[in-house]
């Protein structure tokens, strides 16, 4: 089975960069990163953008639900000047740019399925849209994550060829049930819910264990000596300097 790489960037490199930009990808590359994390949410037109909140406010120059914005609107924001001046400009991608960016330079995926409230089959359809049309199996390693189980579901349903991650908050009653029936290539988890057992557990399960999301050394060395694979973290400077 293929690895996943010991640290993967989530939303880029968010402590570094304005997250799910190209800038905080590029930023993450920088510091060494070879498989990035990023949130797929639809626009109010259907468009697979990478974005987090289910709101505008907190990362763009923009006001409102991503969900009642069309993709026009939304492209027109500046995306990276509350991170820092020196970002100013910095605009939502596409996922469709993302995956260009990622393909030329060799750097690995794992989209997360970011669904709005309501739009679970929608936004799920839509992203494996695009990863049909934006990757093939010769690209890097590509992973699809989500929290929501029906995002999962028509994942394996509609691209049963793709490799899918359960996320889960605490390791909730049927995780493993879950694993078992998703045949997933890994579990991401909340960093804080990993017992000395939990890592064994998914191995055992086939699968591989990531731990998000962590910012130090501390909290990753005692996630690895638990068996943990893979951390996500906003910080790959710190992390990487230290691998
Ligand atoms: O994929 C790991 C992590 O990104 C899940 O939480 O809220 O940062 O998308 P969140
Ligand atoms: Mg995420």
């Amino acid at each position: 089975m293929k690895k996943l790489p010991k640290i993967i960037g989530h939303r880029g490199a968010a402590g570094l960069a304005p997250e799910n930009t190209l800038a905080g990808f590029r930023r993450a590359v920088d510091f060494g990163v070879r498989m990035i994390e990023l949130d797929a949410k639809l626009t109010a037109d259907g468009e697979v953008i990478c974005f987090h909140d289910e709101t505008l406010e907190r990362t763009t120059s923009g006001q409102g639900a991503v969900a009642e914005t069309p993709y026009a609107e939304i492209a027109e924001l500046d995306a990276g000047r509350w991170f820092a001046p020196e970002f100013a400009g910095t605009r939502v991608p596409l996922l469709s740019e993302a995956l260009a960016y990622f393909r030329a330079a060799g750097i690995a995926a794992n989209v997360e399925i970011k669904p709005c409230p309501g739009r679970e089959t929608e936004t799920a359809l839509k992203t494996l849209e695009v990863l049909d049309a934006h990757w093939s199996d010769a690209d890097p390693l590509m992973v699809i994550s989500s929290f929501q189980r029906v995002c999962l579901d028509l994942a394996q349903q509609h691209a049963p060829h793709w490799k899918r991650a359960l996320l889960t908050h605490h390791f909730e009653e049927g995780w493993k049930q879950a694993v078992r029936e998703l045949e997933a290539y890994s579990v991401h988890g909340n960093f804080a819910a990993f017992g000395k057992t939990h890592a064994m557990d998914v191995q055992l399960l086939g699968a591989q264990a990531a731990a998000y999301t962590v910012n130090d050394v501390e909290t990753t060395k005692i996630l690895f000596s638990a068996g943990v694979d893979s951390i996500i973290t906003d910080r790959p400077d710190i992390l990487a300097a230290w691998l």
